[in-house]
């Protein structure tokens, strides 16, 4: 048989498909590179989330988030002081409530010597320059898991609105300066506002979890806190259902309406989507929580050797920027900080 014959190249007219238009001319250098770069993660962008437990000297790690560890108080007070020399600007914070202390209504929240509140004092005490971020919701406390009060099967509204406002105050109480209500509840920004207003805490700002989404990449948190074993059911009466982007919309717009001075994305990198239309829609400062599994997703893969690890969180990362994030809660945030600190 005779063997087939290649076919001749054919003659392109390049000139007349590009039109002098080149794309890669200003990617040919790195200092060209970085004239024409639209969107830069700074250090400034930074939220590190951080979990706390009972006693001292105690660093436990969570399995599933490699290198993350529930913190005593003592402890979270030199990981503040670390994140403080970084420049980063605030925790968040998240407690491990002791088993014994958990119950149906998360009456733990409103201990003024919660976990939470020592942890406040003690960073404020110490590292009295760095922002505190608090979560307001009752999953932590709560021997069923949930984020609300339970009744039945029923997530009740407004009663736990009413406790979360009471949680907030005594956040407030103990040193927060940001009170981050993530329970999805109708209505709680409005009345956490009213509520911290009421007793002299106009100043302490909201950051709400407007768009907070039932997703299934919060399992790694789950376990850092101690709620997976518990938890009964699952959290799509009340969180968002991933289907949906105009309902993001929505639920910001009322949160703004009713008093947030900053919104917030989450899950982060699946629903940057999300971030880009709230940044258009409202101009506010808005933030992505990259979580818990996008964190353990990275490593897992790192730790495989399937993934350059520095290289795959920085591009995570910046993609918050160029979806108009104004900053992250990320559990990389002191390795960012590091690798910022000495020029990526
Ligand atoms: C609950 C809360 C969750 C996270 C922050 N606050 C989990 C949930 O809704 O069950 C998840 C954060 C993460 O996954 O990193 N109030």
């Amino acid at each position: 048989v005779e063997p087939r014959k290649r076919r001749p190249m054919p003659e392109i007219d390049m000139s007349g498909i590009l039109g002098g238009k080149r794309m890669r001319r200003n990617r040919r250098a790195d200092w060209s590179r970085r004239l024409v770069r639209e969107n830069t993660l700074t250090v400034d962008d930074l939220i590190w989330p951080i979990f706390v437990i009972d006693g001292e000297k105690r660093r436990e790690p969570v399995a599933s988030m490699p290198d993350c560890y529930r913190l005593s108080v003592d402890e979270a007070v030199r990981e503040a002081a670390l994140a403080a020399s970084l420049g980063i600007p605030a925790l968040a914070l998240f407690p491990y409530t002791d088993d014994a202390l958990r119950d149906e209504t998360g009456s733990q929240s409103l201990d003024p010597d919660n976990l939470v509140c020592r942890a406040c004092r003690a960073i404020k005490r110490e590292v009295p320059h760095i922002g505190l971020v608090t979560d307001v919701a009752l999953d932590p406390y709560t021997s069923h898991g949930h984020d609300g009060l339970l009744e039945g099967e029923t997530i009740l509204n407004d009663e736990t609105v009413r406790v979360l406002v009471a949680q907030a105050i005594n956040q407030a109480e103990a040193g927060a300066d940001v009170i981050a209500p993530s329970d999805m509840m109708d209505g709680r920004v409005g009345a956490i506002r009213a509520g911290l207003d009421a007793v002299g805490f106009q100043d302490i700002q909201i950051m709400a979890y407007s768009a907070k989404y039932a997703s299934a990449f919060y399992g790694p948190f789950r376990d850092a806190i101690g709620t997976n074993a518990c938890l009964k059911g699952d959290k799509r009466t009340y969180q968002m259902d991933y289907h949906n982007s105009d309902e993001a919309i929505v639920e910001a717009g009322l949160d703004l309406d009713e008093g947030a001075d900053m919104i917030m994305v989450k899950p982060g990198l699946p629903y940057l989507d999300v971030v880009r239309r709230l940044k258009d829609a409202f101009a506010v400062p808005t933030y992505a929580y990259q979580v818990s599994g996008e964190y353990a997703m990275i490593c897992a893969a790192a730790q495989n050797g399937w993934l350059d690890f520095d290289k795959a969180m920085v591009e995570s990362l910046v993609a918050f920027k160029r979806a108009g994030a104004d900053g992250i809660l990320t559990y990389f945030a002191p390795k960012i900080a590091k690798q910022l600190a000495k020029g990526l």
